[in-house]
C-alpha cells in the first residue's frame, strides 16, 4: 500500500503539516511528497489573492502527475482569497490515476474566512475527475508548529488507508 500527499506551500506552513502527515502515513504505508513548485506565482500579497480568487492555473516546475500508484492521496494547500493556491489547481487538473481512489484534503489558514470554500473548490474539481470519497482537516496557522496538535488531528479524521 502507498500513499503520496501533494501539497503547495509558500510560507511552510503547509509544508510543515504535509511533513507531518508524511511522518503519521509512513508509519502505515510507503509515502511520497511531492512539494510543488511555480515558475509564475508572484511574491506580492494582492496579486497572489487576485490570481487564487478567479481560479487561475500557474505554470509548474516539473513534476509527476501519475497518481496510478497510491493507494491514498492527499493535496495540501494554504487558503489564498477563499480559494486553494493556483499551484494546486493546476496539477488537479492535470493528474491521472486517481479514479475512485480516496482523497485526503487539507489546508492551512489565517483567520478561516474562505476554508470551507478553498476545500469545496479543491473537492469539485476531484469529484470531475471520478473521485467520491473525501476526507478534510485544516489548521491554523498558529498551530501549524504544534506537532501534537495536528497529529491528534490527523488521528480525530482517521485518516489511513482505509478512508
Ligand atoms: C495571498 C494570501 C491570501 C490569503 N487568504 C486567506 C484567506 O482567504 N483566508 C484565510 O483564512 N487565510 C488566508 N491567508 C493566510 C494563509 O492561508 C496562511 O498564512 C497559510 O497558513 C499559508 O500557508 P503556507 O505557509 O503554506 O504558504 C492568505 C495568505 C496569503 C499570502
Amino acid at each position: 500500500m502507498k500513499s503520496v500527499i501533494v501539497y503547495y506551500s509558500y510560507t511552510g506552513n503547509t509544508r510543515k503539516v504535509a511533513e507531518i502527515l508524511a511522518e503519521y502515513l509512513e508509519s502505515k504505508a510507503e509515502t511520497t511528497l511531492i512539494a510543488l513548485k511555480t515558475l509564475d506565482e508572484s511574491d506580492k500579497f494582492l496579486s497572489q489573492a487576485l490570481r487564487a480568487f478567479i481560479h487561475t492555473r500557474a505554470r509548474l516546475e516539473p513534476t509527476d502527475f501519475n497518481l496510478s500508484n497510491y493507494d491514498l492521496i492527499c493535496f495540501g494547500s494554504p487558503v489564498w482569497a477563499f480559494a486553494p493556491a493556483p499551484a494546486i489547481n493546476t496539477y488537479i487538473d492535470r493528474c491521472f490515476g486517481i479514479n475512485q481512489k480516496p482523497v485526503v484534503l487539507f489546508t492551512t489558514y489565517g483567520s478561516g474566512v474562505g476554508n470551507q470554500r478553498c476545500l469545496d473548490y479543491m473537492q469539485s474539481l476531484l469529484i470531475q475527475k471520478g473521485v467520491s470519497s473525501f476526507k478534510r482537516f485544516s489548521i491554523q496557522q498558529f498551530k501549524t508548529q504544534d506537532k501534537e496538535f495536528i497529529l491528534s488531528q490527523i488521528r480525530s479524521y482517521n485518516i489511513d488507508l482505509k478512508s
